[in-house]
């Protein structure tokens, strides 16, 4: 198979990389990119943990090929931070215990964030239906499902948390 050129728009940033057709966005990301982050689970679309925004919604990045990712603009779990300042969300899973071996966590913000993108307010049922495609083995998606609906809207008496401050 013939090697190609192609360029992705990465966290507002373009990457010109050399790849296979058959290249899936997730390979490229992580091994040619060095954007580790998205993890590779179960690389068939089933636990949502390389999950990455592609023009703005949730797709995974193990079913999704490089190439036809190629006039998008992708985000992945490194654009969420600006700089060394976590966003809201990430800072509330940390605050709540979300974050348990981590895995899940790429994954789970990045649902979490093209969730509070398109309804900044929403309510547990809405959090819990946008991260079921998620999977967690640790944290029994309770403390998850909080620090969503806290980075959407702070509650004093919630918790004792940093983001209420
Ligand atoms: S690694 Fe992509 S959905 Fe599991
Ligand atoms: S924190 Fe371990 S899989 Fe979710």
């Amino acid at each position: 198979m013939e090697k190609i050129e192609i360029t992705l728009n990465i966290n507002g940033k373009p990457h010109e990389v050399t790849i296979y057709p058959n290249d899936t966005l997730l390979d490229v990301l992580r091994d040619k990119l060095d954007l580790t982050g998205s993890k590779e689970s179960c690389g068939e679309g089933v636990c949502g943990s390389c999950t990455v925004h592609m023009d703005g919604k949730p797709v995974r990045a193990c079913l999704t090929l490089a190439m036809e990712a190629q006039d998008a603009e992708i985000k992945t779990v490194e654009g969420l931070a600006n700089g060394d300042e976590l966003s809201n969300l990430q800072q509330s899973f940390i605050d709540h215990g979300a974050v348990q071996c981590g895995f899940c966590t790429p994954g789970m913000l990045m649902s979490a964030d093209a969730l509070l993108r398109e309804n900044p307010k929403p309510d547990e049922k809405t959090i819990r239906k946008a991260l079921a495609g998620n999977i967690c083995r640790c944290t029994g998606y309770a403390k998850i499902v909080q620090a969503v609906a806290h980075a959407a809207q702070p509650q004093d008496n919630c918790c004792d948390c940093k983001s209420k401050e």
